[in-house]
C-alpha cells in the first residue's frame, strides 16, 4: 500500500532542534534584537508617503513589451492560461522586482550579490536578515531579494540565504558572470580574478556549515548596458519594446539540492560545487544562474499517425528524491534509486517510442527526501524530454507533501520543455484538471480521441489530530466539470475515415466525408463522441468491485494482480456513477470513457472491466518506490489504433518483456459493453 504521510506537513525546513537547544540564551537576545529592529524598519517604511514615492520606480507594475497578441495556448484544454511567456512575439508581464520567483521570466537584470547568514527564516525578518544597505544604494543598484532557499538547508547551523540586487535602471551595470573561488584565491587565480574585473561577493558560502568548510565567495563580473547596446546597435530597439531578452546578463539565480541538472534555462555556477555531498549526511549545494529568458520549448500536441494508430505509455510513482534515491524492496544489485529507474526508463522508451507520456503521479518521494521540488522536478521527466516526447502529468498524494503548493509546482511542470500539463480551471477543486484532444493527420484534422487528466489530491482533513488521515476523494466541481465537457464534446462520424482515402490528385480536403452526409449515404458510419480515457492517481471504490463476466464460459474481464490493499478513498463522492457513467458517446448508451488509468499501489498493476469501464493499475515503475521482491518495476502502454476505436494494452517489464495484453475496447474486445450486471 501507498504510505500514508508522516506527521510532517508544509514545512520543508528540517528540525533543527538540537543545535537551536546549545544556544537557547543567545536566541532568546538575538530575538528580543531582532524584533526591536525589525519594528523599527516595519515603522520607518511607512513613515510617510513620500519615502513610498521616492522608491516608486521599482513597485510592481504591468509592462506591455509588445501589443502583438500572446500566441496562445497550443493544447485544446480548458483553463489553459497564458504562460506569460512568449517567443518573443508576445507579452512579457514583469513581476514585482523584490519578488523572487525563479519561474517567471525577467526583463531587468542583477546588480550585486552578497551572502548573508540569520539566526531566522528570512522570511520572518527580511530586513534583519538581509544584507546592510542604504536608500542611496537601493535607488541605484536596486533592494536586495532573498533568494528563499536556504544554503545550510541540512548542512549547517543557522541560515544562510544568496541575495542579490535588481533593477531596472539603464544605467547600472549588471552581472555578466558567476564563479565561486575558495579563500584565499591562490596568486594564478587573484591574478585572472584582477585581469577579468571580477568583484567579491560580501559573504561567505560556508558560514554555518557543520563540520567546517573551507571559506569560499561568490565572485561576480558586471558590464555596462551602454556596452552592451553599442555591440549590439541593431538590437537596440529591443530595449522596452520588443521582447528584450538580456541573453547576456545573468537575470535569476537559485539554489540546487543534489548531483542533477539544474531546472531548465539554468546552469549550475562555475568553479566547482559550492558544498559537495557529503554521503550519509547531506546532497550537494549549488548556486545555478539563467542567462536572459530562454523559453522551454514547447509540445505541440501529437496527432494520430496517419495509418491510425497512437501510443501511450504511462509512467508511475517515481518516488524521486533530491540526491539519488535509494532503492526499495529490489534485489537488484548494485542499485542506486532515482538513476537505474531513469535508465530503465531509457530503455523502455526507446523500445516502445510512444506519442505521449503520462506521468500518473507521485513523481515526488515527498517524506523528507524531495525536500526541495525544483531540484528533483528538473530530472524526473529527463529521459522523456531529452527523446523530445510530448508528456502529460497528475498529481498523486504525495507530490506536495513538503514544500510549495500545487500550484507553484504545476508552474514548473508548464515550464518543462515537451510539457502539456495544465492547471486547469480555477474554479474547479484540485489542480491539473485538463484535457487534450487528440486529432487526426489528415487534412480533416478531425478530433478522433480525447484524454482527460484529473486531480485526484492528497490526504483528507483529519478528524482527530491522532488520526490517520484517509485519502480524499474527486471533488463534486469535477464531477461538474467531467460533465461539462464531455457534454460539449462534438459527435464525429464513426468509425472515422481519414479524408483524401478516396480523392483524387492526392489533395487533402477539407471536412469531408469524415462528417456524415446530410442524406446519410456513409455506409457503416455513426455520429458518437470519439473514445476517451482518463488518468488520475488514487483509484475510486468501484475499482475494486467484481469483474464484469463476458464469453461463453462467462470468463471474468481481468488481467493482472492486485497485491496490495485498497487504495481508495473511504468516501465515494458519486464519481463513477454521477459523472463517468453518466456522460455518453451518443444519447444513454455506451459512456464516453472507455478505460481510467491509475497509479498509486505499486504492486497492483491489474486492468479489470467493472460496468463496462475498464479500471487499470501500472504498477510501479520505480526502483526508489516501495514494491516487492519479485515484483519487476513496469510501465503500462496503450496502443489506440483504427483512429481511436481500439485501445490495447499491455505491460512493459524492466527486464524487457511484455506481458499481459489485452484487448480493452473495438475489434476483439469483449462484448457486451455498459450492461450492468
Ligand atoms: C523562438 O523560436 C525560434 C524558432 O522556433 C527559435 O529558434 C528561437 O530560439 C526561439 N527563441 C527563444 C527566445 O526561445
Ligand atoms: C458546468 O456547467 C454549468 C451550466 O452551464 C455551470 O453552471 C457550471 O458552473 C459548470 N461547472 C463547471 C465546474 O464548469
Amino acid at each position: 500500500m501507498p504510505r500514508l504521510a508522516p506527521d510532517y506537513h508544509g514545512h520543508y525546513k528540517p528540525p533543527r532542534m538540537s543545535y537551536l537547544r546549545s544556544c537557547l540564551p543567545i536566541l532568546a537576545l538575538i530575538l528580543v534584537i531582532a524584533f526591536g529592529l525589525s519594528s523599527y524598519s516595519l515603522l520607518s517604511h511607512f513613515r510617510s508617503p513620500a519615502v513610498k514615492q521616492q522608491i516608486g520606480w521599482q513597485a510592481w507594475d504591468v509592462v506591455e513589451m509588445s501589443s502583438s497578441k500572446s500566441q496562445g495556448g497550443v493544447l485544446s484544454a480548458e483553463g489553459d492560461e497564458t504562460q506569460g511567456v512568449t517567443n518573443g512575439t508576445g507579452f512579457v508581464p514583469s513581476i514585482p522586482l523584490e519578488k523572487w520567483d525563479p519561474l517567471a521570466l525577467h526583463t531587468t537584470g542583477l546588480t550585486e550579490i552578497a551572502v548573508k547568514p540569520c539566526y531566522f527564516p528570512p522570511y520572518l525578518f527580511p530586513s534583519y536578515c538581509a544584507p546592510k544597505t542604504t536608500p542611496e544604494l537601493d535607488k541605484a543598484k536596486g533592494k536586495w531579494v532573498v533568494v528563499d532557499r536556504d544554503l545550510n538547508l541540512r548542512t549547517g547551523l543557522w541560515y544562510l540565504n544568496v541575495y542579490y540586487r535588481r533593477t531596472r535602471r539603464l544605467d547600472a551595470d549588471l552581472i555578466t558572470d558567476l564563479r565561486i573561488v575558495t579563500e584565499p584565491p591562490n596568486d594564478e587565480q587573484s591574478a585572472e580574478l584582477k585581469e577579468g574585473g571580477w568583484i567579491k561577493s560580501d559573504g561567505d558560502v560556508h558560514n554555518g556549515v557543520w563540520p567546517t568548510q573551507p571559506e569560499k565567495r561568490i565572485w561576480y563580473k558586471t558590464r555596462r548596458q551602454e556596452a552592451w547596446r553599442d555591440d549590439w546597435k541593431l538590437r537596440e530597439r529591443d530595449w522596452g519594446s520588443d521582447g528584450q531578452t538580456y541573453e547576456d546578463f545573468i537575470t535569476e539565480i537559485d539554489i540546487l539540492y543534489g548531483d542533477d541538472d539544474p531546472f531548465f534555462g539554468f546552469e549550475r555556477i562555475k568553479g566547482g560545487k559550492l558544498t559537495p555531498a557529503k554521503e550519509g549526511k547531506w546532497e550537494s549545494v549549488d548556486v545555478v544562474f539563467r542567462r536572459g529568458n530562454p523559453v522551454a520549448p514547447r509540445a505541440t500536441v501529437p496527432t494520430f499517425h496517419a495509418d491510425g494508430t497512437f501510443k501511450i505509455m504511462q509512467i508511475a510513482d517515481l518516488h524521486y528524491s533530491v540526491g539519488t534515491g535509494k532503492c526499495r524492496d529490489t534485489d537488484k544489485q548494485p542499485c542506486v534509486g532515482d538513476e537505474d529507474t531513469a535508465a530503465w526508463l531509457a530503455e523502455a522508451l526507446d523500445a516502445e517510442q510512444p506519442d505521449l507520456v503520462v506521468f500518473s503521479g507521485d513523481q515526488l518521494n515527498g517524506q523528507s527526501t524531495s525536500y526541495d521540488t525544483r531540484s528533483v522536478l528538473a530530472k524526473f521527466a529527463k529521459p522523456v524530454i531529452d527523446r523530445k516526447i510530448p508528456w502529460a502529468a497528475v498529481f498523486g498524494n504525495h507530490d506536495s507533501e513538503i514544500v510549495e503548493d500545487r500550484d507553484q509546482h504545476m508552474r514548473a511542470l508548464q515550464r518543462m520543455p515537451y510539457s502539456l500539463s495544465r492547471a486547469g480551471p480555477k474554479a474547479v477543486d484540485g489542480v491539473g484538471n485538463y484535457y487534450i484532444k487528440l486529432h487526426s493527420s489528415d487534412g480533416s484534422n478531425m478530433h478522433i480521441f480525447t484524454l482527460y487528466f484529473l486531480d485526484s489530491h492528497a490526504y483528507q482533513k483529519k478528524a482527530l489530530p491522532w488520526r490517520k488521515a484517509d485519502y480524499d476523494y474527486i471533488k463534486a466541481s469535477q464531477l461538474d466539470w467531467y460533465r461539462n465537457v464531455s457534454a460539449s464534446i462534438k459527435p464525429i462520424a464513426r468509425p472515422f475515415r481519414p479524408d483524401g482515402a478516396d480523392d483524387l490528385g492526392h489533395i487533402w480536403r477539407r471536412h469531408s466525408p469524415a462528417r456524415l452526409r446530410a442524406d446519410g449515404s456513409s455506409s457503416g458510419q455513426t455520429l458518437a463522441k470519439p473514445n476517451a480515457m482518463m488518468w488520475f492517481h488514487i483509484p475510486l471504490p468501484e475499482a475494486y468491485a467484481d469483474a464484469d463476466v463476458a464469453g461463453f464460459d462467462a470468463e471474468a474481464l481481468d488481467m493482472g494482480v492486485q497485491l496490495d490493499g485498497q487504495g481508495n478513498s473511504k468516501h465515494n463522492s458519486g464519481f463513477f456513477y454521477n459523472a463517468i457513467k453518466a456522460s455518453f458517446e451518443v444519447d444513454e448508451d455506451k459512456s464516453e470513457i472507455k478505460v481510467l488509468s491509475h497509479g498509486h499501489c505499486h504492486n497492483t498493476d491489474r486492468c479489470r472491466r467493472i460496468d463496462g469501464v475498464w479500471m487499470c493499475f501500472d504498477g510501479g515503475s520505480s526502483f526508489s518506490g516501495y514494491g516487492q521482491l519479485g515484483f519487476d518495476r513496469r510501465v503500462r502502454v496503450y496502443r489506440i489504433s483504427n483512429y481511436g476505436e481500439k485501445i490495447e494494452t499491455y505491460k512493459r517489464l524492466s527486464q524487457g518483456d511484455i506481458i499481459d495484453e489485452q484487448i480493452l475496447v473495438g475489434d476483439g474486445a469483449a462484448e457486451g459493453w455498459g450492461e450492468s450486471q
